[in-house]
């Protein structure tokens, strides 16, 4: 598979380097944010999207502020902590984001006084964050390969993939190593309304993986699984409670009860950095509610009257009952749910 690079450094290090994944799949542009205006608008606006993406972004971005902006600064600790609390909100459901920006807070707070050392460690760590994610999505590859057998067809939803990473995904981990092992996997990817990542960027990824997928619009699922053409279902993750609920993009939950409908294995595959173990069941996760013209007049076209309501939550909880299991990197989970010492310590 020819690697997607989603967020990373750029060349000198100086800034944080993305795919404008607002342009995918008519444009591939690569940006380098370089201000906290730039870092939390390219998240807020989905230019980087995806859990383990916007974690490692947050991770870099405040990196890279602090070292362009604060750094002779008398107040350092102070303003740094006013720059982490304005990036970790920028996206409040998935957990990665406020994750990775507490660690490299941690850091931070570990080295008073001398602002350039602290800068260092601070960046030492974002780049493990970096390196720990790609880590984490070969090992949900390679527990979750096994359940995709050979001439399988695999339903997702969104974009769980190498775009929402910095590795090669985290619901399409184990199709890209399944592949790798010689079987041949097809995927359906579900178009996923309003904002299109399913057909705009899992079809692109894995189209230039040469993995065959299908888009499909979101209301064909029932039909499709009915007719006994999807055998499994993998999708990705932003926060998973104690419990087990999950909380991904809108229209997961809906999959989750067709395939229960259908008797098709539903699965989730998420690093432990996604599970939030502060967070008790799926009632305490925080959806994000996004803006309506996203829904009324998309990429530009208008498809629904100015004067109609709109509802548009990011996000919804599929809760733990209709979840097969979660493919974590470190091993397969099934209910009841006991994270234990797998989940990552949140603060
Ligand atoms: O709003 P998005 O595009 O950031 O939503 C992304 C998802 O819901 C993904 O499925 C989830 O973040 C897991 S990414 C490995």
């Amino acid at each position: 598979m020819q690697s997607v690079e989603a967020v990373r450094w750029s060349a000198d290090g100086s800034a944080v380097r993305i795919i404008d994944q607002r342009e995918l799949p008519g444009k591939f542009i690569e940006r380098d944010l370089a201000t906290l205006d730039e870092v939390v608008s390219a998240i807020q606006t989905l230019a980087v999207r995806g859990a383990p993406a916007i974690g490692v972004c947050g991770a870099m971005g405040l990196v890279t502020v602090a070292q362009r902006t604060l750094g002779g600064q008398p107040d350092f600790q102070q303003r740094l902590a006013d720059v982490a609390a304005i990036i970790r909100e920028a996206r409040p459901t998935a957990v990665n984001l406020a994750w990775a920006v507490d660690r490299v807070m941690r850091v931070a707070a570990a080295t008073p006084g001398d602002a350039e050392a602290g800068i260092a460690a601070m960046r030492a760590e974002a780049t493990e964050i970096f390196h720990e994610d790609r880590r984490m999505c070969r090992a949900i590859g390679a527990f979750g390969a096994s359940l995709v057998t050979d001439g399988s067809t695999v339903l997702t939803h969104c974009n769980a993939g190498a775009l929402a990473t910095s590795g090669i995904g985290t619901a399409l981990a184990p199709v890209y190593v399944a592949v790798e092992a010689g079987r041949r996997v097809a995927v359906i990817a579900g178009e996923t309304r309003p904002l299109l990542q399913g057909s705009r960027l899992t079809a692109w990824e894995l189209a230039r993986a040469g993995i065959p997928v299908t888009v499909i619009t979101d209301n064909m699922a029932a039909s499709l699984m009915r007719q006994g053409r999807v055998d499994l279902c993998i999708v990705g993750a932003d926060r998973i409670a104690a419990n087990g609920d999950v909380a991904n993009k809108i229209g997961t939950y809906g999959v989750a009860v067709l395939a229960r409908h259908h008797g098709i294995p539903f699965y989730v595959a998420a690093p432990t950095s996604t599970v939030d173990p502060a967070t008790a069941t799926g009632a305490d996760i925080v959806i994000e509610q996004r803006p309506a013209h996203e829904v009324t007049r998309p990429f530009g076209v208008t498809t629904a009257p100015a004067e109609a309501a709109v509802l548009n939550p990011a996000f919804d909880v599929t809760p733990a009952e209709l979840v097969t299991a979660i493919i974590t990197d470190r091993g397969v989970f099934r209910a009841p749910y006991d994270f234990a010492g797998a989940a990552p310590a949140h603060s």
